[in-house]
């Protein structure tokens, strides 16, 4: 049976509440903590930086994966090791020397991952597919949360899945925009190993059991 990593997206929690919501995470089904650090520069949003993400490191009990929406990533792989990130994930579109750059986030110890566009096309990985952990398909344009899911998305992750295969990678595949109960399972069923939820999670009445439900919905 299909064990699908539920990630909520810490970026959808109250920043009032923070502790109570990291808890919600540590207490729930949901497997990874998803992070996502903005500049403003690479997208037209700014969200946290460091002194957040060392308060959610001291309490988070689980998988710490960073989603970097900045330029320029390479300056700050170090510091994201040290801040407690497990996974590093950066934009295809921002990294002038991806291959150097995946290489340096496994040095520090962490999985390497490779965030892409929804105009990003997938064949650009072809030569480097073997060293990513995680591609991160974004299914919105990044920036923001609560954006509605783009349906080209089921078609892209069925043609990385399939490069995956062709190039016997183990690289994983993770959605990030837009997920909730009505997309996930095509998902899952078209490749996705990892689904990143935001608004759904943290706007439901019930976080703790949409987390669960998700998991079930995904589990087949
Ligand atoms: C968007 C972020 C996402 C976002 C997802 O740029 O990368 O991780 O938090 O939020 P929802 O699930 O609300 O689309
Ligand atoms: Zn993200």
């Amino acid at each position: 049976m299909k064990n699908t990593l539920i990630a909520p997206s810490v970026l959808a929690a109250d920043f009032a509440n923070l502790q109570r919501d990291i808890e919600m995470i540590n207490i729930s089904e949901a497997d990874w903590f998803h992070i996502d650090i903005m500049d403003g520069v690479f997208v037209p949003n700014i969200s946290f930086g460091m002194p957040v993400l060392e308060a959610i490191s001291k309490h988070a009990k689980k998988y710490i994966d960073v989603h970097l929406m900045i330029i320029d990533p390479d300056r700050y792989i170090k510091t994201f090791a040290d801040l407690g990130a497990n996974g590093l994930t950066v934009h295809y579109e921002a990294c002038t020397h991806l291959h150097r750059t995946l290489q340096a986030i496994k040095a520090e110890g962490m999985k390497a991952g490779v965030a892409i566009n929804p105009h990003t096309n997938i064949d650009l990985l072809e030569d480097v597919i073997n060293d990513i952990d995680l591609v991160c398909v974004m299914s919105v344009n990044p920036g923001f949360g609560g954006q509605s899911f783009i349906e080209n998305t089921y078609d892209k992750v069925k043609k990385l899945k399939a490069l995956i295969t062709r190039k016997n990678a183990s690289t994983l595949i993770e959605i990030d925009g837009g997920v909730t109960n009505k997309n996930a399972k095509q998902l899952v069923e078209a490749g996705a190993d990892v689904l990143v939820a935001g608004s759904f999670v943290f706007k439901a009445e019930n976080p703790t059991e949409t987390i669960a439900d998700l998991k079930v919905l995904t589990a087949f």
